[in-house]
């Protein structure tokens, strides 16, 4: 494995009346990124968060701010994510006629440039773009919504982008959305994935965020 694990809190879980200090309890509790789904209403159902929330949360953390746009024509939006202070923009392919472009203007923009797939979508629809990613954003629902049941068949997905990632000797994360918990992650990561995003299990965990987190932590390791 060459990253350790990464977890990537969605602040779409979080209570946004206290957005700050629940950025603050996710830092304070050892968390890698922060997740921010931006979603039109279009491509996904659910009208979020635009460039104004980045600009807050890049107030409050200096966590890298991982973006991930579920919208229609992300192009028009990137360079607004990027100088709101994003280090992550992540594009579904769904919405790319031309990713490779979308991808090298993310690139251009000084961010880190990542790739999505909607539970349906192939993993051969990413192949010839693996090497201009530094994220491979596998969704384990179906985008829209925090609190929605895993779905399990995206595992072989999971491994065979693992697979297509070693053999071009890419470094980039391979991350998974979508009902990411204590439960899921030992299979996840058994599939190859290194990177959790997690709305309820963090921000709705009975232990708190903090009691959330480290939940997911210790089903990283290996059981004894
Ligand atoms: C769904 C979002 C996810 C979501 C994850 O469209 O992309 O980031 O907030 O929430 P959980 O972890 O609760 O499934
Ligand atoms: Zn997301």
């Amino acid at each position: 494995m060459k990253h350790p694990f990464y977890i990537a809190p969605s602040i779409l879980s979080a209570d946004f009346s206290r957005l700050g200090e629940e950025i603050f309890a996710c830092e304070a509790a050892g968390v890698d990124w922060i997740h921010i789904d931006v979603i039109d209403g279009h491509f996904a159902p659910n009208l979020t968060m635009g460039p104004v929330v980045v600009e807050a949360c890049r107030k409050v953390t200096k966590l890298p701010l991982d973006v991930h746009l579920m919208i229609e024509q992300p192009e028009r939006l990137l360079e607004a994510f990027a100088k709101a202070g994003a280090d992550h923009l992540t594009v579904h392919v769904e919405t790319c006629p031309h990713l490779y472009r979308t991808l090298q203007q993310i690139r251009s923009l000084g961010v880190k440039a990542g790739v999505t797939l909607n539970p349906a979508t192939p993993a051969v629809m990413i192949e010839s773009v693996l090497h201009l990613v530094d994220v491979v954003l596998v969704m384990t629902v179906n985008p829209g919504f925090s609190g929605q049941n895993f779905i399990p068949e995206m595992l072989p997905k999971i491994v065979q982008i693992r697979q297509q990632l070693d053999a071009l000797g890419s470094t980039a994360y391979l991350q998974v959305d979508g009902g990411a918990s204590e439960k899921t992650l030992p299979a996840l990561i058994a599939a190859g994935a290194d990177t959790f995003v997690a709305g309820n299990a963090v921000f709705k965990h009975p232990n708190g965020i903090a009691g959330g987190v480290a939940a997911m932590r210790s089903a990283m390791k290996p059981s004894p």
